[in-house]
């Protein structure tokens, strides 16, 4: 039985790989994508979630719109962001993507994700959030059962070494660092897929050879994306090659082999003045509080990168 998910994206070239893995793997069953601000404002980031879906054949399936802002803080506009320098002015910059072939869902994100995991069996959805937690935290503070009844939260966010924006904080949880405690310190299963697991993730030249063997019109699209994700990548934080973040959220979720996790007691500090949005995580317990949640640790890099090429060969397929 193909596990079910709800992707909750900021696309994003690396929230667009999540999807078209999520859409390509046998394993998993793109139930409905929501979108967030986040790399880029709302009205960017969903058309952006259209076009990636049409391209990739996500077409049946419900997508709607959530948080234009942040729960509590400012947003992190791009005039002071990584965002667009990261991910461009469109939030998508790079090939030319197909207009989207489906109307929006005309329900508020969050309607849609409580909608979807009441109707289910409990423990049927699998929540998997790739942008700030902002759309989350407002479903499980409207409908506050969702908690009981999702599977789990597997999210791309966080880190237990270092951060991306500041030392201390990663960019999805500083997005919204209010919003990601809430979800941290739910009585849910959280597996953070932060920096540390997603800094192996990165797509060396022998992989993007592969990537262009496939030779579809898809795979082209992958390769400038990844052209452009990557020279960003290069410019901003002097890593050679990109990092495909967020499709690793989704592997987590297709092999904890491939995504090996440990537990912890995970949480996120909103007060500290140089800490905050920093994901804390005690491995060993010296808060003595109960392991709450995952941190992703390792990655299976071969194994990976077999799942997102295979995806694309399938999604170039239908
Ligand atoms: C995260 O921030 C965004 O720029 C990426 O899409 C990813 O979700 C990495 O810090
Ligand atoms: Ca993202």
């Amino acid at each position: 039985m193909p596990k079910k998910i709800i992707l909750d994206v900021d696309p994003g070239h690396d929230d667009a790989i999540a999807i078209l893995l999520a859409k390509g793997n046998p394993e998993i069953e793109l139930a409905a994508i929501t979108s967030v601000a986040g790399n880029q404002i709302l009205s960017k980031t969903t058309y952006n979630t259209l076009r990636v879906a049409t391209l990739v054949g996500a077409t049946d399936i419900p997508i709607a719109a959530g948080a234009e802002f942040p729960l509590v803080r400012d947003q992190i506009t791009d005039a002071d962001s990584i965002a667009g320098s990261v991910h461009g002015e469109s939030g998508l910059d790079g090939p030319v993507l197909p207009e989207p072939a489906m109307e929006l869902d005309p329900r508020h994100a969050a309607q849609l994700i409580i909608d979807l995991v009441m109707a289910g069996e409990p423990g049927e959805y699998t929540l998997v959030p790739t942008g700030p937690l902002t759309n989350i935290a407002l479903a499980m503070r409207l409908q506050p059962e969702i908690v009981t009844r999702v599977k789990e939260v597997v999210l791309m966010g966080g880190a237990y070494t270092q951060g991306n924006v500041t030392p201390a904080a990663e960019f999805n949880i500083l997005a919204d660092a209010e919003a990601a405690a809430a979800v941290f310190n739910a009585d849910w299963q959280v597996t953070m897929v932060g920096l540390d697991l997603t800094h192996q993730a990165v797509a060396t030249p022998e992989i993007r050879e592969r990537i262009r063997a496939i030779d579809t019109d898809i795979s082209r699209v992958v390769d400038e994306w990844l052209d452009f994700f990557g020279a960003n990548y290069d410019s901003v934080w002097k890593m050679p090659y990109p990092p495909i973040h967020d499709a690793c959220a989704v592997a987590r979720v297709i092999s904890a082999d491939i995504v090996k996790a440990e537990k912890a007691f995970i949480t996120v500090e909103t007060a500290g003045k140089w800490t905050y949005g920093e994901t804390v995580t005690d491995f060993l317990g010296a808060y003595g509080l109960p392991f709450n949640n995952l941190a992703a640790t390792e990655l299976d890099f071969d194994a990976f990168w077999d799942l997102i090429i295979d995806a694309i060969k399938t999604v170039s397929k239908s």
